[in-house]
């Protein structure tokens, strides 16, 4: 048995033989060949799960329902349909690359993945699968998932973030694609991987009995599933710690809007600062003397490079006028909440305090 060789010039067909069968099918980007679409949802796709992105996209949808719509918004204007769905670099180039192809294609779609790269937040990986999903294209793709599924089947070594080892997937990945029949359906293939690696060939305890690639699967032969691909060596995250300020007068509570670039660029959070202290010291002007400001249990959110724990206060207030916000900030009522282009983890403090003012959002 230890001697099975990988299967080159059957690979991808028995790839995509498995994702007829047995892979996504009703995906909502999925029976569309519109550009638009597919590269709108692969850019969601990065980094978030499918189930977290199909509320996002279809409201997206609506709102932005052809390039066009999406490059005559302003940032403002989009902020708020990506918020929540975090890594926000991606909505602020998702618009800068519609105005691009406004711009400089005529409104149409560039229809060559090497025309596609060129474009704003769309890396070789992306344009690969937005041509191969829209226009058939034969280029191969090569994500965190489909990454796993190579290493594993032809047992590559190394860490893939690694440009050798990088080199050697995309060119294990050619050699592949250039193996298959001329015939090859490019989206079911180029699904088929996708769905492999996330349905089938996943990081922990991978379902290898189910698998159509396991006779020939390197890791599955040697047993070394839990080897491949290569763990990176962790460099534990940096901690950073902040507070932030509830501040809740006569049904309203101050937001500010995050600059841009950041982490939060365009969105609007809770007024942040670096202690405790601090904020106790900037929150007089928010409280009335005779309710101190009150420690709520904390949070922590995790982002690529570091981990934010956050300590958030409230303190409520009922002066007949509200006091005068700085220039980067805004009281919202607390109806209002609901619309705000609000991070993950504020939402979530706010969520806690101010349940009815998200609930309608579940209603409709
Ligand atoms: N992840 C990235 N692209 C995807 C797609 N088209 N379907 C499901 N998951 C994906």
């Amino acid at each position: 048995m230890l001697n099975r060789k990988p299967d080159i010039p059957g690979f991808a067909n028995t790839v995509a033989a498995w994702q007829k069968s047995h892979g996504r099918q009703h995906l909502p980007w999925q029976g569309t060949q519109d550009p638009y679409r597919i590269w709108l949802s692969e850019i969601m796709l990065q980094q978030t799960q499918v189930a977290t992105v199909m509320a996002y996209y279809q409201r997206f949808l609506a709102r932005f329902p052809d390039i066009q719509s999406l490059a005559q918004a302003s940032q403002e204007e989009v902020m708020p349909y990506w918020a929540g769905l975090g890594y926000y670099a991606r909505a602020r180039n998702l618009h800068r690359c519609a105005q691009a192809v406004c711009a400089d294609w005529g409104g149409r779609f560039p229809g060559t993945s090497q025309d596609i790269v060129s474009l704003p937040g769309i890396g070789r990986s992306t344009a690969a699968a937005i041509a191969a999903f829209a226009y058939q294209e034969r280029s191969p793709i090569m994500d965190g998932n489909v990454k796993r599924v190579f290493t594993r089947y032809f047992g590559i070594e190394g860490v893939t973030s690694e440009r050798t080892t990088e080199q050697t997937l995309w060119h294990t990945a050619e050699v592949v694609l250039n193996a298959a029949p001329q015939n090859l359906d490019m989206t079911t293939y180029t699904q088929g991987l996708m769905d492999l690696g996330s349905q089938c060939c996943t990081r922990s305890r991978p379902a290898c009995e189910l698998c159509p690639l396991r006779q020939g699967c390197y890791a599955r032969l040697h047993g070394r599933q839990a080897e491949l691909p290569t763990p990176k060596k962790k460099k534990p995250s940096p901690e950073r710690h902040c507070s932030m300020l509830i501040a809740n007068q006569a049904g309203h509570v101050l937001l500010e809007q995050q600059p841009s670039p950041g982490i939060w660029g365009g969105l609007w959070s809770l007024p942040k600062f670096d202690s405790g202290d601090e904020l106790l010291i900037a929150c007089r002007k928010w409280a009335d003397t005779d309710t101190p400001a009150q420690k709520m249990a904390g949070l922590s959110h995790v982002f690529t490079h570091f981990k934010l724990h956050i300590e958030p206060w409230y303190v409520s207030s009922n002066p007949n006028q509200l006091a005068e916000p700085l220039p980067t900030q805004r009281w919202i009522a607390l109806e209002d909440l609901r619309e705000a282009a609000l991070p993950a983890p504020v939402k979530k403090i706010l969520e806690g305090l101010f349940p009815a003012s998200f609930a309608q959002a579940d209603n409709g």
